[in-house]
């Protein structure tokens, strides 16, 4: 059905998006008028992303002090204080109380039992529906990195929980910065504001090189290597269209105003070697998205080592087309801007924030399509969005076997 049957032109769905979406940022809920408190931190996670977030939340604002610490290992926490020492403009910010500082998979909720304001929040993927969720039964403000779950049931315990910080008016923001850049912010303004005409096409590539893979040390429980070593597991990680494409996803998404409507896709295993070092996922994606208005998204994601790279996002619209940040210039650090408008929206001297439905939304993008590349099937997003699908051990315990699972093989 053309989109002129349905009474609406692609342009009118864009126009209607960006209205949405400006109602969430203005509409703020009720709370205090401006904070002006000195904001107590909690960091979960405290591995590279936790340990940079949080001195890019120190370095972008006053009054604010981290007093306490979690993580699955000991290790982590020591290292992130060590790489804190290093930074000298963050020292008269760093407040932690060794009583504040815990480990092991309960530590998160010890950390939410004191009287911290903001959970900063960088574990990897797995588990972060289950900490977002006890974050806001504890009341918390929150900042969580991308993506947002691994699988479509903590995709829905997010969307909960994203849905109940906006009722109890806490502040929720997500680790996609490019929501935050300066050119992206201002270009996709003027895409919505009609700059290129109506929208016509999509493209978003993640291809680029494996991050990491590391050997098992000897000793190492299965579990203990599954989250050391957690870039090669799907239940862990989400696999790379989750982990970091989700980051030109989402930015297709804001363009086109929400999620797509169906996937099919394509995938494989190129290069990796089928070893537990390597894992259970793929190393390449194809996807061919179809939103609500028929406009389609190609999009790809790979990890290919001495291969053609490209990480970026284009639209092609009926006047001209947009590599979606080039008609604005960045004068900003989108890593410490989005701390900046955290605790802005917190205080209450900037727009309010939640941005988990959204993310959540732009993870689940990711989602179907490896759902779609694993399996050979079409989905649509509600089919995906609803499967009973859920990859997170329900136990998690240093004893216990967890063997890698199988490649998948479409249409076994
Ligand atoms: N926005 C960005 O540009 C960006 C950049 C890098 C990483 N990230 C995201 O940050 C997250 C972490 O990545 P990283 O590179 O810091 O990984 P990392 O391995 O360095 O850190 C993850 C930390 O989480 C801890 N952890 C795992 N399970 C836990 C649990 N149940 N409770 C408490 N702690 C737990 C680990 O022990 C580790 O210290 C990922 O989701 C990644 O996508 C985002």
């Amino acid at each position: 059905m053309s989109d002129e049957k349905q009474g609406v032109t692609r342009r009118d769905f864009g126009k209607a998006a960006a209205a949405v979406s400006f109602a969430a940022w203005t509409a703020r809920p009720a709370r205090a008028e401006v904070n002006t408190e000195t904001l107590k931190i909690g960091l979960v996670g405290c591995g590279g992303r936790g340990t940079g977030a949080l001195i890019d939340h120190l370095r972008g604002n006053d009054n604010v002090v981290l007093v306490g610490m979690a993580d699955v290992f000991q290790d982590r926490i020591d290292g992130a204080k060590a790489r804190f020492g290093k930074v000298p403009e963050i020292a008269s910010k760093l407040a932690i109380e060794e009583d504040r500082c815990f480990v092991g998979f309960d530590a998160y909720r010890k950390l939410l039992a004191t009287d911290i304001d903001i959970m900063i929040h960088a574990t990897t993927p797995y588990i972060r529906p289950v900490h977002v969720a006890a974050a806001v039964e504890a009341g918390k403000h929150i900042f969580t990195e991308k993506p947002s779950a691994t699988d479509p049931k903590g995709i829905r315990l997010f969307i909960e929980a994203a849905k109940k910080a906006e009722k109890k008016g806490l502040t929720l923001v997500a680790g996609t910065q490019r929501r935050h850049e300066k050119s992206y912010v201002e270009t996709i303004k003027q895409i919505l504001d009609g700059k290129i005409g109506e929208i016509l096409s999509a493209r978003a590539y993640w291809c680029g090189t494996l991050p990491f893979a590391y050997d098992r040390k000897e000793g190492m429980s299965d579990l203990e290597y599954r989250l050391r070593n957690w870039y090669s597991y799907c239940w862990v990680c989400g696999d790379n269209i989750v982990e970091q494409h989700v980051h030109n996803l989402d930015i297709i998404n804001w363009v086109m105003g929400g999620p797509p409507a169906k996937v099919m896709a394509s995938g494989g295993r190129a290069w990796k070697p089928r070893t537990e070092k390597y894992g259970d996922i793929y190393d390449h994606f194809s996807c061919d998205y179809e939103y609500p208005n028929g406009v389609h998204l190609l999009s790809m994601s790979r990890h290919w080592n001495n291969s053609h790279n490209n990480v970026s996002e284009a639209v092609v619209g009926t006047k001209g087309q947009s590599s979606c940040r080039d008609m604005a210039k960045d004068d900003r650090n989108p890593y410490e801007q989005e701390h900046i408008d955290l605790t802005a929206s917190i205080r209450g001297t900037g727009p309010y924030l939640n941005e988990g439905v959204r993310v959540a939304q732009s993870t689940m993008t990711a989602i179907m399509g490896r759902m779609s590349a694993y399996t050979g099937k079409q989905y649509t997003y509600d089919e995906a969005l609803n499967e009973d699908l859920a990859l997170v051990p329900a136990e998690l315990d240093f004893t216990k076997a967890y063997p890698v699972g199988p490649i998948p093989v479409p249409g076994t």
